[in-house]
Parts: structure tokens; C-alpha cells; sequence
């Protein structure tokens, strides 16, 4: 009898475990994203992304976020309520008509964004809130990942 009820409570320990895990955060553990085919970028860091409106980084970005980042920020860019809504950082930027003030805009929110994925974020406590991609991501793949998102965000603007 204690046998069984130390197994049950095993069983109901994992499951418990594998619950919550799948519901706070699925796998965060950060992976490198695959940039084969992407024009190589080198160690010095663009002002800009330079892949912005490329297929290819835009594939290659989905596939990125797919595996590093939906878990919090949500399938497909739609955030759940969890972490930011991703879709939000160049809004305003798709639909400027003057190039200078679109460049301008997109630049800083490729710097923000180039930011915080590198070096992740802590609250008050110090706790991780967003974790930090600086020790897997290359260059490529912050771009990549970002091309993607303004993608969806240039998208989502075109039909509303
Ligand atoms: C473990 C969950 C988690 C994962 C995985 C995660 N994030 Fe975050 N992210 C957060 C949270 C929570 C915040 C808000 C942090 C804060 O403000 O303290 C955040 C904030 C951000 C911000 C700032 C948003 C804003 O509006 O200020 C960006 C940009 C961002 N994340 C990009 C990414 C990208 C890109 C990935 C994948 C490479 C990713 N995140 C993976 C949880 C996550």
C-alpha cells in the first residue's frame, strides 16, 4: 500500500510538472536558428535590419520564432496575454508614407528589438523575465527573426 501511494504521488507529481511547464512556458530553452542561404552579415552589427522584405530571412525567421519564441509570445505572432504582443514594435512604422520617417522608425525599433533579445530582461528581483538569446543567436538570426515579425506586422496592417 505505501508502495502504491508513493508511485501515485510520483505520477501525479509529473504530471503536474509536465502541465505547468506546458502552460508557463513550453520549451524556452534558447536554440541557434539555422541562416543557410542568407547573405552572411559578419561580426559588426548592421544600424538596420538589412534582411527587412527578404523571403528567404522571412522564412528562415518564422522557423526561429517558431522555436524560440511562440511559446511566450504566441503562435504566429498573436500573443495570448503572456509577454508582449511583438506585433505592436513597428506598428506605427508600416504605414508611414515618407521613406525617411518609415527608415527612421523601423531603425529603432530594430535597435530595441536587437536589444532585448540579446541581453533578455530581468524585473526588480533581478528575475529573468524574458531570457537572453546573446550566447545562440547570430546576427543573422536576430534579423531573420525580425524580418519576420515586421512581415506579420506589415500584414496585419493590411487588413484592418
Ligand atoms: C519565457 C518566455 C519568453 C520567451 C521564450 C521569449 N520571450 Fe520575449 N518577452 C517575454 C516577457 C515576459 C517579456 C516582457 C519582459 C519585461 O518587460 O520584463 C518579453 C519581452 C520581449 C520584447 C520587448 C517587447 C516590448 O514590447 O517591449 C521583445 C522584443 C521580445 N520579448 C522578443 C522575443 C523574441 C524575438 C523571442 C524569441 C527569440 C522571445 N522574446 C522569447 C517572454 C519571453
Amino acid at each position: 500500500m505505501r508502495k502504491f501511494m508513493g508511485l501515485a504521488g510520483l505520477a501525479a507529481g509529473f504530471l503536474f510538472l509536465a502541465a505547468s511547464g506546458a502552460l508557463a512556458h513550453g520549451d524556452v530553452t534558447p536554440h541557434p536558428v539555422d541562416t543557410t542561404g542568407l547573405p552572411p552579415l559578419g561580426k559588426t552589427w548592421a544600424d538596420s535590419n538589412p534582411y527587412r522584405d527578404n523571403a528567404k530571412a522571412i522564412e528562415i525567421g518564422s522557423v526561429g520564432y517558431y522555436h524560440n519564441c511562440a511559446a511566450c509570445h504566441g503562435l504566429n505572432a498573436e500573443a495570448g496575454g503572456m509577454a508582449p504582443d511583438l506585433l505592436q514594435l513597428a506598428k506605427d512604422c508600416v504605414t508611414m508614407t515618407s521613406p525617411a520617417d518609415k527608415a527612421s522608425c523601423f531603425k529603432d525599433s530594430d535597435d530595441y528589438f536587437k536589444g532585448v533579445v540579446l541581453d533578455g530582461k530581468k524585473n526588480s528581483e533581478g528575475r529573468e523575465t524574458m531570457p537572453s538569446y546573446g550566447a545562440v543567436f547570430t546576427q543573422e538570426a536576430v534579423w531573420a527573426i525580425k524580418a519576420y515579425l515586421d512581415k506579420r506586422t506589415a500584414d496585419e496592417a493590411k487588413s484592418n
